[in-house]
């Protein structure tokens, strides 16, 4: 969160620097890993309860569950509505696969809507046209670290008796007009993935809920269906978060609010550096939707005209680190191919998974580093503007 006066600099700017962002926590995290490595307790225990505590709270909802990561959440969140064989799911494509594979896991299948061009997020427009007889759930994902447009979801859900599971692995602490990610559907998913904005150091998730009925059937299906010990009412899985990532995340929790703040100054100075250039330069930039309260997880542009790679390439050459999230929406993976999504099904994502470019944002990135990505930016989009219109 240092902001140093911008100075030329050739020194690379890496996509991300978890490295960086841990180095101030190392002595109080290693402290605390020692106790608990002394005192051998490394499942459950404390740590663990009073990370879900402090997260629900957080969160503003009453229950919330740790479990192995955040594709487990996405799982577990389906399981505890015996959703299964028959069934289908309606979620984004522009997602991480996580979203959609829990879906097949189960047997189910996805059932894929657009997205808003705009935000990025799932338009909620196209959505009661893919609604079926077999339609159970539908899973926004708060992609890129801002919530999905959740009234008219939450509205669809509760005229067609759905259940709406909020894929928030990108956006802890994104609000949606007042309401926090993941208090909002019946289910609230989180990953602690390193590269979130609380992450850990390995994999890790948590459920939310409101229901005590659903939170006690999550914690039941994350632990094999077992209650009381050794008794198996149902069959569940082993997906647990584990002592060491909850003590770590509980400690960078304090922080989260900190590391938000510091990635919102990073999209404002893009914003403030290049929005009066971006249409010469034939990009366009992120926003925050009205009434949004927008974590960036990923400061994701996009760059018209099939010049993404080649701009990609440019920032890289001037070692600058980007990244692409994501090059093949869902429905074209090869694994999906026997569901019968074909090119242009989805017109909306697949552009957006030719043109987006997401730059550093993390919160560590210094006002000079920023300055650095924005100039050779400007370099790499003006340089195949101009070759382009020769
Ligand atoms: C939108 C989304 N959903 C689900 C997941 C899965 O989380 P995890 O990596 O913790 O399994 C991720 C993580 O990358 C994600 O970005």
């Amino acid at each position: 969160m240092q902001s140093s006066k911008a100075e030329p600099s050739t020194a690379p700017v890496s996509l991300l620097d978890i490295g960086r962002g841990n180095a101030p926590l190392r002595d109080q995290v290693l402290r605390r890993l020692a106790e608990i490595y002394d005192a051998g307790c490394f499942i459950g225990g404390p740590d663990c309860k009073e990370l879900e505590r402090r997260v629900a709270e957080f969160c503003g909802v009453s229950h919330a569950i740790g479990c192995a990561s955040g594709s487990d959440a996405l799982l577990l969140a389906l399981m505890a509505y015996d959703i299964g064989h028959g069934d289908e799911v309606i979620c984004p494509s522009f997602t991480f696969f996580a979203t959609a594979s829990a879906v097949t896991r189960l047997g189910a299948r996805p059932v894929f809507v657009d997205i808003d061009p705009v935000t990025f997020q799932i338009d909620p427009n196209l959505i009661a046209e893919r609604i079926t007889a077999r339609t159970r759930a539908i899973i926004p994902v708060h992609l890129f670290g801002q919530c999905a447009d959740m009234q008219p979801i939450l509205d669809l859900a509760s005229r067609y008796g759905l259940k709406v599971i909020e894929d928030a692995a990108q956006a802890i602490g994104a609000e949606y007009r007042g309401r926090p990610a993941c208090s909002m559907g019946d289910v609230g998913c989180l990953s602690f993935y390193p590269t979130k904005n609380l992450g850990g150091c390995g994999d890790g998730g948590m459920m939310t809920a409101l229901d005590p009925a659903v939170a006690d059937r999550l914690r039941k299906l994350a632990n094999h269906g077992m209650h009381p010990r050794y008794h198996h009412g149902e069959v569940g899985i082993n997906s647990r978060l584990d002592t060491f990532q909850a003590a770590i995340l509980a400690i960078k929790l304090e922080h989260l609010n900190g590391y938000a703040q510091a990635r919102r100054t990073h999209a404002d100075r893009y914003r403030e550096t290049l929005a009066d250039r971006s249409e010469t330069l034939g990009i366009s930039l992120p926003s925050e939707a009205p009434g949004c309260h927008h974590v960036w997880n990923q400061y994701t542009i996009r760059v018209h005209g099939d010049r993404r790679d080649a701009v990609r390439d440019a920032l890289k050459s001037e070692g600058v680190g980007s990244e692409v999230y994501y090059p093949i929406p869902i429905h074209r993976q090869e694994c999906y191919r026997s569901l019968g999504w074909p090119a242009g099904s989805l017109p909306h994502t697949e552009t957006a998974c030719r043109e987006v470019l997401s730059l550093p944002v993390y919160p560590e990135l210094t006002e000079a580093e920023q300055h650095r990505v924005i100039d050779a930016l400007v370099r790499a989009t003006s340089a195949r503007r101009a070759r382009a219109a020769a």
